[in-house]
């Protein structure tokens, strides 16, 4: 992809500046999904060690974005009958998810269905775990949001929030001023869990990953 006098190569942040981390949009905004694929691979699989998955589960995993998490989330599940399920608002991550996992949908273990964390189109108690991974912060309501969160999940269940940020002393000015311009809520790791349990958590637990910005909040539903 060129810049509009189709001359140079658009920059990394050229792109993700026109393909919108909130709500991935166009050509931009699909070339930015492959790009978090590989760059949320570590922070993913870090935060997704922190909980056990078994063959017969269903998953949702919101804000899905280019669909790798559900992917990694299908692959440490196994086989059997259970179901990975992923949300998103933007048409282009859905599309995305869907190519990706292409295989997963065809065998009926996999899904991707285009709505919003305001209004999940599903059941009350529909699901055993619910991930959402450099997402969260994008999210118009948090404490609604995350209510809605606890609605689909059973009792007993887990919810695990992932980012590569959370609100402490010394971040870089680069990430303080994408934070500020983008509006994002990036709370302390006690904030975070004063919030799950505002949304009806009965008990949630920050992990925090030394020598990073990385925070992976855990509630119990
Ligand atoms: C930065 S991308 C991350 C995508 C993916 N989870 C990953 O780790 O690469 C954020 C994703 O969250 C989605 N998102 C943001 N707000 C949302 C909302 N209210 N409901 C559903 N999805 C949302 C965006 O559309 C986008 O696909």
């Amino acid at each position: 992809m060129t810049d509009s006098a189709n001359t140079r190569p658009l920059s990394e942040a050229q792109i993700t500046e026109a393909g919108n981390p909130a709500k991935p949009q166009g050509e931009c905004g699909a070339l930015m999904l492959e790009r978090m694929n590989r760059s949320h691979e570590e922070v993913t699989n870090w935060a997704l060690d922190l909980l056990s998955f078994s063959p017969d589960q269903r998953v949702l995993d919101v804000g899905c974005g280019g669909g790798a998490t559900m992917g990694r989330i299908s692959q440490r599940m196994g086989k059997g009958s259970g179901t990975v399920v992923g949300v998103d608002y933007s048409e282009v991550s859905c599309a995305q998810s869907r190519e990706l996992n292409a295989a997963g949908i065809a065998s009926g273990r996999m899904e991707v269905r285009q709505a919003s964390v305001e209004a999940l189109p599903f059941a009350d108690a529909s699901f055993d775990v619910v991930t959402t991974v450099e997402s969260f912060y994008f999210w118009p309501d948090p404490v609604a949001n995350l209510a809605e969160v606890a609605r689909v999940l059973k009792p007993g269940g887990r919810f695990l929030l992932v980012a590569d940020v959370y609100q402490k002393d010394g971040l870089a000015q680069e990430v303080l001023d994408n934070i500020r311009r983008r509006s994002l809520t990036v709370l302390t790791p006690s904030q975070h869990e004063d919030l799950l349990l505002e949304a009806g958590f009965s008990l949630a637990r920050a992990h925090l990953k030394e020598g990073t910005d990385w925070i992976a909040v855990e509630g119990l539903r």
